[in-house]
């Protein structure tokens, strides 16, 4: 049984086993006591671990209401089968006109990342609130008895990232090791004040996959590798989106369901293995939180689970009924709806993009079929009729959508009337984001006090991230992969350079991308800001034949730390990335190694606590611990190669504070291992890696160790 109450435990940060769950085993913890790290003071809370061997029933805070459930009914029993399936439906805002909304009684719109009203990556506000009215007013136009207004959903998944000028949070990994759930519930109700500001009512987040294996693309939308902490961030993300659902209030996502992070070697939209017990009590340990929290969506994983234990082979999860049906609304209580992935239906077997009862059966309610609509409402009004699809199905999916929209209370006002629609300061929380980027920064190696900088030094500045907003903003910026923009598209932004130049003068600092010629001599310090360039999905996956090591993908890091390391003056290395590589030989480079994630906007967060910046409580200081493993080996995953060597270097649990006396030695650098298997078995794990991509472009593989980005470059 659930238990409705929280088993809270306070654990210092540098903890035990049960300080969040998976903690090293005692091998490992031995391999990283060369440098044992700081304690830290604070504490943070996190529930106990769960052992349940079955799916557990949820307390939702949504009570059953009987004047709700007998609202509900009335309005489906007064609903045509067009009105009934075009609820069902969610279209994209490139292909569907509010004219056609209310021809074909849509039940929501959503955009995808890198679409915006007009196309216009830069539109207002207004454009988007004005939008916003027009398909609303087209759902209030109809012939329906009883009108239904339309829900548009959209990827604001850090801040409400694809809106021109929005102040962008760290992505969930770095909040993961933040270790902070208010901090998190504030970050929900300032996104949703932002989203609602612009007329949107729906937000596809919080994700809370419970990622293994960095490899995968998406890693940095995990917060963590271990179920509590995401379980505990799920409640108060979901809270914090959806309030009591306000005027400043938006639908929250629980996405994407279920072991999203759990495939094998960490492949996008690929196949998990797992146990049993580790889907519900690892991966599942989410939807407790989000459930709990009243969340009144969840989107269905393009992954697939073959409980290879049990000899259970669950298939696609948008098709998987037994999940679905079985243990997310029967088991669990789960009384809103679930929305599949962007075109996730046409993944089943027997289905297309704009075809698949199979999916509906197996209790997908809403179809995100962003483009192909119009077919898919032909043909399931043919598959209705023709028996296909229960018409008991179709009400029970229509009952859940409502009744989500009731819920919310959507009836009634249009986007432009309700509280702080077109307030362009909502889309601002630059206090909040600095704080939170502060807040999830961990220092990795700090020898000879490297940290923290005092002002007035003379900085050298180097490296490819340093004055780049697209890579400290990652993917889910603007755009859906986060390429293709410029510093000018976060026209409120700071990057870390700019935030050096205000913390320090800036006349003491100087900027050199890859310091070639710069006479070393003048400078105190060098701060080298490096690390991954945007990307999403599965074009962020690292195939399972490469290595976890960075500057096998950027080379252009490790020769500026050469460079700079000639000088023999104190190197600060900050590391944007989307999550935790292999850089031995890069923090063998450095004094201080700083793990910066994907910060966002708000540079100043980083040099907070690079310089011990004053606030009213005194000076900042470094608070981050890992929320998830940190490689030492090319290949923490696999046998080959690694020798005897243990995969980890730093624990969950892990982050250093100055002063501290500890220094970290010489790491070994593995210069052979260039391939995480052997030429045959990495053709092999490829191929299937690829084989799992949903259909797409034909892929071709050209070389055995592709560079980063290589699924589009095949
Ligand atoms: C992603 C979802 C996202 C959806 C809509 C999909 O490709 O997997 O996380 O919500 O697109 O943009
Ligand atoms: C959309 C994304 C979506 C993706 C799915 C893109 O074109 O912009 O929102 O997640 O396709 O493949």
């Amino acid at each position: 049984m659930f238990r409705t109450r929280w088993l809270w435990l306070m654990c210092a940060v540098l903890a035990t086993a049960d300080c969040g769950g998976a903690v090293l085993g005692a091998d490992a913890a031995a391999a990283n006591s060369a440098h044992a790290p700081t304690k830290l003071s604070f504490r943070y809370r996190v529930p106990q671990p769960t052992h349940y061997t079955d799916w557990p029933a949820i307390r939702s805070r949504f009570s059953t209401d009987p004047a709700l459930t007998a609202r509900v009914r009335k309005i489906v029993a007064s609903m045509s089968l067009a009105q009934k399936i075009g609820q069902m439906t969610q279209a994209e805002i490139k292909s569907i006109t509010p004219a056609q909304v209310r021809k074909y009684y849509i039940g929501s719109v959503l955009n995808g990342g890198g679409s915006w009203p007009g196309g216009n990556k830069h539109a207002s506000i207004g454009d988007w609130l004005a939008l916003a009215d027009a398909y609303y007013d087209a759902s209030m136009a109809t012939d329906a008895a009883v009108k239904v207004p339309i829900i548009w959903g959209t990827d604001a998944v850090h801040g409400d990232n694809n809106v021109f000028g929005a102040t962008l949070f760290p992505h969930n990994i770095g909040l993961g090791a933040a270790h902070d759930p208010a901090l998190i519930e504030a970050i929900g109700a300032a996104t949703a004040r932002a989203v609602r500001a612009t007329g949107i009512e729906w937000a596809f987040a919080p994700t809370l996959a419970v990622a293994q294996n960095a490899r995968w693309g998406r890693t940095y939308e995990s917060f963590s590798s271990e179920g509590p902490l995401v379980r505990a961030y799920a409640r108060a993300y979901v809270t914090g989106l959806q309030g009591s659902f306000g005027d400043h209030n938006v639908m929250a996502t629980a996405k994407h369901f279920i072991g999203d992070g759990a495939t094998d070697h960490g492949i996008d939209q690929g196949n998990a293995t797992v146990s049993r017990a580790d889907m519900i009590n690892v991966h599942g340990a989410g939807y407790f939180g989000a459930i709990a929290a009243g969340a009144q969506s969840v989107m269905a994983s393009y992954s697939s689970w073959d409980d290879v234990a049990d000899g259970v082979d669950y298939g696609k999860m948008s098709g998987a009924r037994a999940l679905l049906t079985g243990a997310l609304k029967d088991k669990m209580g789960f009384d809103g709806f679930v929305v599949s992935d962007w075109n996730a239906i046409g993944q089943l077997p027997g289905c297309t993009n704009a075809s698949c009862p199979q999916a509906i059966n197996a209790g997908i309610d809403m179809v995100m079929v962003p483009d192909d609509w119009k077919a898919f409402i032909a043909n399931t009004t043919r598959q209705v009729r023709d028996g296909e699809i229960p018409l008991a199905r179709i009400d029970d999916a229509v009952s859940r959508i409502i009744r989500a929209k009731l819920r919310m209370g959507l009836f009634g006002t249009r986007p432009s009337q309700r509280a702080g629609a077109g307030d362009a300061s909502a889309l601002q929380d630059r206090a909040l984001a600095r704080r939170a980027v502060r807040e999830s920064l961990v220092l990795l190696k700090n020898n000879r006090q490297a940290l923290p900088l005092k002002a007035g030094m003379k900085i050298l500045v180097v490296g490819k991230s340093a004055d780049s907003l697209p890579d400290q903003v990652g993917g889910w910026s603007l755009t859906w992969q986060g390429t293709d923009n410029t510093n000018a598209d976060f026209p409120h932004g700071e990057t870390i350079l700019a935030a050096l130049r205000a913390a320090d003068g800036a006349a003491n600092v100087t900027y050199s991308a890859t310091a070639q010629g710069i006479d070393l001599a003048p400078f105190d310090a060098i701060v080298a800001v490096i690390g991954e360039a945007p990307y999403a999905e599965t074009r962020g996956d690292i195939l399972p034949s490469a290595t976890l090591r960075h500057s096998d993908r950027y080379p252009e890091d490790l020769a500026v730390l050469q460079t700079v390391a000639k000088g023999h003056k104190p190197v600060v290395t900050v590391f944007v990335a989307g999550r935790p590589l292999y850089v031995n030989r890069l923090l063998n480079l450095s004094d201080a190694f700083v793990a910066a994630w994907l910060p966002g906007t708000e540079g100043a967060g980083v040099t907070d606590v690079l310089f011990a910046a004053k606030s009213a409580a005194g000076r900042y200081n470094f608070r981050g611990t890992l929320a998830r493993p940190w490689p030492g080996v090319p290949c923490p995953d696999a046998g080959a190669g690694n020798a005897k060597a243990r995969p980890w270097l730093f624990a969950p649990g892990y982050g250093l504070r100055y002063p501290g006396q500890h220094a970290i030695g010489t790491l070994p650098t593995y210069p052979a291992v260039h391939a995480c298997a052997s030429a045959a078995q990495a053709t092999a794990a490829d191929a299937n890696a690829l084989s799992e991509r949903s259909a797409g472009a034909p892929v071709r593989r050209s070389r055995p160790l592709p560079a980063h980005n290589r699924l589009d470059a095949l």
